[in-house]
């Protein structure tokens, strides 16, 4: 199914959202799988950590079919999950999230975006290529559940 990208939008999201964005994490196995009391924590503008959580939303049409969440300790961000629906990959919408994601951590003072990404997740890893960032490094056995290692990759915001 092909989005009208004149109807969807990137917003924040909300505590209304997380039975939605639960249940697409649930459809996309590459995702980090968060309890829904991290979701809520994301959330949570009192939490230890700031992080910035967005949703692509269609309403009418596919409701939330991606999200993405960052935490932030300026100058440094992570990219701590992105996920969009598979029906709707190479649609643009990862891209958008991230957009979205990248104006609001410079605005909030951060300079550098960091994440990690199992080495077999070649799908992900071109997504970030393609967004700019370059590798920064290898964590041995870093993942559980297959234990895998986890490529780390940044991005200098401009
Ligand atoms: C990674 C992911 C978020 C990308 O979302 P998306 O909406 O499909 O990405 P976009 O359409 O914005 O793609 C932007 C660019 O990234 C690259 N890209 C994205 N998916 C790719 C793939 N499967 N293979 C090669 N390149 C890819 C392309 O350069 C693409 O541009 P193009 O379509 O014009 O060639 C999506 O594949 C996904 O949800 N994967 C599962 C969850 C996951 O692995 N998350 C990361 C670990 S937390």
């Amino acid at each position: 199914m092909n989005l009208d990208p004149a109807s969807t939008r990137i917003r924040r999201m909300t505590a209304a959202d997380l039975g939605q964005v639960m249940e697409l994490a649930a459809k996309v196995p590459e995702a980090p799988h968060w309890p829904e009391p991290a979701y809520r924590m994301a959330l949570d503008s009192g939490s230890n950590v700031r992080r910035v959580a967005l949703v692509a939303d269609d309403g009418p049409l596919a409701g939330i079919f991606g999200f993405a969440i960052a935490s932030l300790l300026p100058p440094q961000a992570e990219l701590e999950t992105v996920a969009v629906a598979p029906e709707h990959w190479r649609q643009g919408t990862g891209r958008r999230l991230f957009d979205a994601l990248a104006t609001e951590l410079r605005a909030q003072n951060a300079s550098v975006v960091r994440l990690e990404v199992r080495v077999s997740n070649h799908a992900a890893i071109a997504f970030y290529r393609s967004l700019g960032f370059v590798r920064a490094g290898l964590r041995s056995r870093y993942y559980a559940d297959p234990i895998e290692d986890a490529l780390q990759m940044k991005l200098r915001l401009a």
